[in-house]
């Protein structure tokens, strides 16, 4: 059986927030998460590797300062990924570890790290080529047992490998690389199987990483971006808000996880809710994107 654990239509990613990107003070972290509370974005993810494994704490901060928090958001981490790092000098190369000694042990540094006592969902970060399906279910089964974590997931992992570890342990989440500039899981049957196997897909660069944005030289840029600014008259809602709406309309249920740092992106993206586009107007985005007409 899936786990009851639910989650925020939209994720707020913190890959950016630490020491990748804006750097945000404790006083930054907390307003940050105040704001995206407030707009209904209450679900949180993380990886223990964000901010070369200083994220999770930087996060944290907040949580033990203000106590009350924990109850109102869902934390999602990852684990798997071992990253060369000042932070980790016992790695001498990048690599994956999927071992229950490994996996039990990141969550428990993850939980010390945010100052909870569980984790709404942890998620395998990559498939590693040395899983063992078994083992990985033996760590699943003592964290959930334990209440350490509530669901299990996975993330970049191809249909063989869900279906491998779906079958020996019941996933709730995938989280992949799913935009209107990458649109393998719609035909590369990963969307499928989650809707076959009630498994929810989150879709990470759900804005191509801002790449849209700031390679405005690119023709396939142009062309999305073209097609997004006549639909955001159409639908009076912003370029950006457009290629949201255009992933919550696939029946798969996507959860896209935001990218940004800027509350009020945070606060724009919720108007993505408020309407559909039409299929019409969808397969416009995707015949912008693939830079031809559908068979
Ligand atoms: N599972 C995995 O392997 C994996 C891999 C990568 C990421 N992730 C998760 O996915 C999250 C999102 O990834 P992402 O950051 O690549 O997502 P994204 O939302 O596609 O991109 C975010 C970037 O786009 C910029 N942006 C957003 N809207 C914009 C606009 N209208 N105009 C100009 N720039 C705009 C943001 O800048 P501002 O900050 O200025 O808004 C930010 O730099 C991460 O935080 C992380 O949690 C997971």
């Amino acid at each position: 059986m899936n786990s009851s654990v639910t989650f925020s239509r939209f994720i707020a990613g913190t890959m950016k927030w630490g020491a990748w990107g804006s750097n945000f003070s404790t006083d930054q972290f907390g307003r940050m998460i105040k704001e995206c509370i407030d707009a209904g974005v209450t679900t949180f993810d993380h990886a223990d590797i964000y901010g070369d494994y200083t994220t999770e704490e930087a996060f944290g901060a907040v949580l033990k300062k203000d106590v009350a928090i924990r109850k109102q958001i869902k934390i999602i981490t990852k684990c798997g990924i071992q990253k060369v790092s000042v932070n980790r000098p016992v790695h001498k190369i990048k690599s994956y570890n999927t071992s229950a000694k490994h996996i039990i042990a990141s969550v428990e540094n993850s939980l010390e790290n945010f100052g909870t006592d569980y984790l709404d969902c942890l998620l395998l970060h990559r498939p590693d080529l040395l899983m063992d399906v078994q083992e990985v279910a033996v760590a699943f089964d003592q964290l959930k047992q334990s209440g350490k974590v509530l669901a299990f997931g996975v993330s970049n992992f191809k249909q063989s490998q869900v279906d491998l570890l779906h079958s020996v342990f019941p996933l709730k989440v995938n989280q992949i690389q799913c935009s209107i500039l990458q649109l393998e899981p719609f035909v590369d049957g990963t969307l499928d199987l989650c809707q076959q196997q009630g498994i929810i897909p989150m879709a990470w660069s759900p804005l191509g990483g801002g790449n849209l944005f700031l390679e405005t030289e690119d023709e396939r840029n142009r062309r999305i971006i073209a097609v997004a600014r006549i639909l955001s008259e159409q639908y009076n809602s912003a370029p950006d808000v457009i290629l949201l709406n255009w992933l919550l309309l696939h029946p798969s249920n996507i959860h896209p996880v935001l990218g940004t740092t800027n509350p009020e992106r945070i606060r724009l993206a919720q108007k993505a809710l408020n309407f559909k586009m039409t299929r019409e107007d969808w397969y416009l985005l995707w015949r912008a994107s693939t830079g031809r007409e559908v068979a």
